[in-house]
């Protein structure tokens, strides 16, 4: 499998002592030095192979079409030009395999500031969502994903309320368990998957 911008390795690491191959691609130097050593800890360093890359020339970096899965979690808020970068690492799925893509919910940090009070705030992230290409949410990856051929077979959301809910209540006798629970009965359920912080997306190249 591979992980794009897989930074210091810690969906790498774990999916190596599951016993998948990684190939982990970051530009970062210092994040694959902390990911060579958190695999020589964990005993996997032969199945987690670094590679320093920048995604948006991923093609130079791995062979395309060859990966069973492939990780973009955190990444796509990170390239300087979304679509070409995506491009690039959907073209590394290879026919039958998947894409997992993490992303940042925009519409969510306007919801957290006029909740936690600042209107004008909410309003300036609102209008800043309709003026910044550059930001992909959700509903523009899912798009990428059917323009690269994928087919969407999953998407919910996560962190739905965590970050709406006040530190001083989960303190209360059973509130963080009743979190969890509400969590996990909204995070693929309409509207409230639309509203959480990030949202995850599964999508497959047939
Ligand atoms: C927010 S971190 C996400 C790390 C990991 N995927 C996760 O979800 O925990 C973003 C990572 O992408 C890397 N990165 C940023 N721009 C990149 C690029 N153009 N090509 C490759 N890696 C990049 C950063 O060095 C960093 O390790």
């Amino acid at each position: 499998m591979l992980d794009c911008g897989g930074g210091s390795g810690s969906f790498a690491v774990p999916l190596a002592e599951a016993g998948a191959q990684v190939t982990v691609v970051d530009v970062s130097v210092d994040a694959l030095a902390t990911l060579r050593r958190r695999a020589d800890e964990a005993g996997v360093a032969e199945r987690v192979q670094p590679v320093q890359a920048d995604v948006e020339s991923l093609a130079d970096a791995v062979p395309a079409g060859s990966f069973d899965l492939v990780l973009a979690h955190g990444i796509l808020e990170a390239v300087d030009q979304v679509a070409p970068a995506f491009e690039a690492i959907a073209a590394t799925v290879r026919s039958g395999g998947l894409l997992s893509v993490l992303v940042s919910n925009p519409v969510a940090g306007v919801l957290a500031r006029a909740l936690a009070g600042d209107v004008a705030a909410a309003l300036r992230e609102l209008r800043g969502l309709d003026a910044d290409f550059s930001r992909p949410g959700p509903p523009a990856v899912q798009a990428l994903c059917r323009s690269a051929g994928l087919l969407i077979e999953k998407v919910h959301g996560i962190g739905v309320f965590a970050e709406l809910v006040p530190g001083s209540a989960l303190d209360a006798p059973g509130a963080l368990e009743a979190l969890a629970d509400l969590e996990a009965e909204t995070s693929a359920r309409e509207p409230f998957c639309d509203i959480a912080s990030r949202v995850h997306i599964l999508a497959r190249r047939p």
